[in-house]
């Protein structure tokens, strides 16, 4: 599969993920293996206003092989405009975020509810091809209440999709129930661009699961949160990982752009997925949730990780 003409060498992409996917994730997860990252979700009527939030949230490194940038909105007309936003020069493809099943999206008619207005969804991606000469990519689940991918990814194509990448729920599952193979493969017979596999991915199992549907590229999400070495399990690649060091060079990235106010309580929830699965470090996983501290948090990660003797499993 390529992107702007890159070859993804080894198929797997870092996902799109609102407080999540920040500059220094997508750095450690294209450090251990992702070819191609996408920003969190950019609200493209917040660009049009000339948010300074979304100039932080478009940051990128040069570790990042293929950039993606993911805009959301419903207007046709502003989606245009936003895919040529200065902003967004760097990326190698836009993706339009038809997919997201948060309360205060769908209301607006945005993410997963244009999945209920293909005509709409169609007039969206048509225009922001029209308007831009760099990639155009969508991002869907399997519908909204009832299952519609198939037909909804050739209206993409149709409309000039570069690829589609297909999460295996619809919204009203939201994040429950397991993601549905079928489905995604039904997607990868019925359209001739690129699609890539998501949902669930969080080892070498589920990762063939999601091989075994012919998709093109898996999409990783949570599995990378605290683990953006996942991408090098995926391989097949043995390593030894300290969590400690990982999350270090992770704020250390993130101390660049933003100030320690921000990143003090942004790392919180970092911090504890690093030391997610590991057991017994109920007092240090309160020390963290309760910390205004990064030093004192990675000193917490290193009491575990480096002072004992952890094997990573
Ligand atoms: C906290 C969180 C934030 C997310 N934000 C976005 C987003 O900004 N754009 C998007 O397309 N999907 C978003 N997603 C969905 C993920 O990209 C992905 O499709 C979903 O989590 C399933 O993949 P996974 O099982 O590998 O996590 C988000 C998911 C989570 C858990």
């Amino acid at each position: 599969m390529r992107i702007n003409n890159k070859e993804l060498k080894n198929n797997l992409v870092f996902a799109p993920m609102a407080g999540v996917s920040d500059v220094g994730m997508r750095f450690l997860c294209s450090y251990y293996g992702a070819d191609a990252t996408f920003t969190e979700m950019l609200s493209a009527m917040a660009m049009e206003h000339n948010s300074s939030k979304n100039r932080l949230l478009t940051l990128t490194t040069d570790a990042e092989k293929i950039k993606v940038a993911q805009i959301f909105g419903k207007s046709p007309e502003i989606m245009a405009k936003i895919v040529n936003d200065e902003s967004l020069e760097k990326f190698d493809a836009i993706d339009i975020n038809m997919g997201c099943p948060a309360p205060k999206i769908i209301k607006n008619g945005e993410g997963s509810a244009l999945m209920k207005n293909a005509l709409l969804a169609s007039k969206i991606i048509k225009a922001c091809v029209n308007s831009s000469k760099k990639t155009v990519s969508v991002k869907i689940r399997l519908g909204f209440d009832k299952i519609v991918a198939t037909d909804f990814a050739k209206m993409c194509e149709d409309s000039g999709a570069s690829f589609i990448t297909v999460h295996g729920r619809t919204q009203s599952q939201l994040f429950s129930g397991s993601v549905n193979y079928e489905e995604i493969a039904k997607v990868k017979s019925a359209v001739k661009i690129p699609v890539i596999g998501n949902g669930d991915v969080v080892d070498r199992e589920s990762y063939l699961k999601m091989l075994g549907t012919g998709v093109d590229a898996v999409m990783v999400g949570r599995g990378a949160q605290g683990k953006p070495w996942i991408f090098s399990v995926l391989q097949g690649k043995e390593l030894k990982i300290n969590p400690y060091e990982v999350a270090k060079k992770h704020v250390e990235i993130l101390r660049k752009y933003f100030d320690e106010k921000w990143l003090k309580l942004y790392m919180r929830k970092h911090f504890l997925w690093y030391l997610s699965g590991v057991k017994c470090a109920s007092e240090q996983r309160v020390k963290i949730a309760t910390s205004n501290d990064i030093e004192k948090s990675l000193a917490v990660l290193k009491s575990i990780f480096c002072d004992n003797d952890f094997e990573n499993k």
